[in-house]
C-alpha cells in the first residue's frame, strides 16, 4: 500500500515537476521552446528514466537541461558526461543537446567502476559495478536519445580526461568514487567556460561534496578559493518531500534526495572573516 501511494504520488507529480523546473523566463528564445515542446522534452526524459536503467532522477536531468537552455546559443561549450552506466542520463542530455545545438561528450570505462583505492571512502562498491558496455549504451541512446550529438570516449578517466581540450559548458560527474570525482574535477575545471557548470551525483555524502568546499584543494590545484556546491547533502529542492518512514530511518536526513547538486565556475564558497587574521580576499572565488 505504502509503495502504491508513493508510486501514485510520483506519477502525479511528473507534469507539475516539468512545469516548475522548465518554467523559466531565462530559457533563451532562440531555442524556440514553446510550452508544448517543454512538456514533450520533460515527458521523454521521464519516460527514458523508466526505459533505461538509470542511477539518477529525471528531475536532476531536467535541472541540467534548464541550465543548458538558459545559456545563449552563441556561448561556446560542449556538454560532458563522466559516468554513463547504461546511457540513461546521457540519452536525456543528448535530447537537450539536440535542441541547444551542442555536442555531448560521454566519458566512461564502459567496463564499470574501477577497483576502489583503500583511501577512498566511497570504495564500498565491487569492481565492475555499473557495467554498461559501449554497444548497449549506444543502442539505448540511438533508440531514446539523439546519438548524432554524442561522442564516446572509452577508457579510465585519468587516461582519457587529460586529452580534453575543448570548452565545456556543463559537466555531469556521476562517478561514485572519490578518486574518480577528483580526476574529473581536476581535468574538467580548466576547460569550463566562464559561467560553466558542474553537476554531481552522490551529493548526499558530505565528505564527497567537500571537494567543492576545500580551501586546500582549490588553492593547491587552481590557486583560488573553493566554488562551493548548491545542494550539498540534500540535493536540489525540486519538489520531493519526506513522506517516510524510511527503513533505515536513523541514517536518513528528513528528505528524499533526488536531484543533484551543482556549482558554477564563477561561484565562491569560502569563509573569509577571521577575527585574528588579515582578510583573505574581498569577494569572489579568485
Ligand atoms: C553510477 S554509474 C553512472 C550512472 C549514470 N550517470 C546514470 O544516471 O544512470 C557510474 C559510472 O562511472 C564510471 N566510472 C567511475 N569511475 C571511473 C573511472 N575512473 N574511469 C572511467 N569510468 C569510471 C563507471 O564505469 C560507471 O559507468
Amino acid at each position: 500500500m505504502y509503495r502504491f501511494i508513493l508510486k501514485t504520488y510520483y506519477a502525479l507529480t511528473v507534469p507539475i515537476s516539468i512545469f516548475f523546473i522548465l518554467n523559466s523566463a531565462l530559457i533563451h528564445p532562440d531555442y524556440k521552446l514553446s510550452f508544448f515542446k517543454k512538456y514533450r522534452l520533460g515527458f521523454r526524459m521521464f519516460l527514458n528514466k523508466m526505459r533505461i536503467p538509470t542511477g539518477t532522477s529525471y528531475k536532476s536531468h531536467l535541472a541540467m537541461a534548464l541550465k543548458i537552455l538558459e545559456t545563449p546559443p552563441n556561448e561556446p561549450g560542449d556538454v560532458v558526461e563522466c559516468g554513463t552506466w547504461k546511457g540513461g542520463s546521457a540519452a536525456n542530455l543528448s535530447l537537450v543537446c539536440k535542441i541547444a545545438g551542442r555536442k555531448l561528450l560521454i566519458f566512461d570505462s564502459f567496463e564499470g567502476l574501477p577497483k576502489g583505492d583503500e583511501s577512498d571512502r566511497q570504495a564500498f562498491y565491487e569492481t565492475g559495478d555499473y557495467y554498461g558496455p559501449l554497444d548497449e549504451v549506444k543502442k539505448n541512446i540511438e533508440k531514446y536519445g539523439a546519438i548524432e550529438c554524442c561522442e564516446f570516449v572509452k577508457g579510465w578517466f585519468d587516461e582519457t580526461l587529460p586529452g580534453l581540450n575543448t570548452p565545456v559548458l556543463l559537466a555531469f560527474l556521476d562517478v561514485d568514487l572519490e578518486l574518480s570525482l577528483e580526476t574529473c574535477v581536476r581535468h574538467i575545471w580548466p576547460n569550463l567556460v566562464e559561467r560553466g557548470y558542474i553537476f554531481i551525483d552522490e551529493y548526499v555524502t558530505l565528505d564527497y561534496c567537500a571537494i567543492f568546499w576545500s580551501e586546500e584543494y582549490w588553492k593547491r590545484y587552481f590557486n583560488r578559493l573553493p566554488p562551493g556546491l548548491m545542494g550539498a547533502g540534500t540535493g536540489l529542492p525540486l519538489g520531493e518531500y519526506y513522506i517516510g518512514p524510511w527503513s533505515d530511518n536513523e541514517n536518513r536526513p528528513l528528505h528524499h534526495p533526488n536531484a543533484g547538486a551543482w556549482t558554477r565556475k564563477d561561484f565562491s564558497g569560502a569563509w573569509i572573516h577571521f577575527p585574528d587574521v588579515k582578510q583573505l580576499s574581498k569577494r569572489g572565488g579568485k
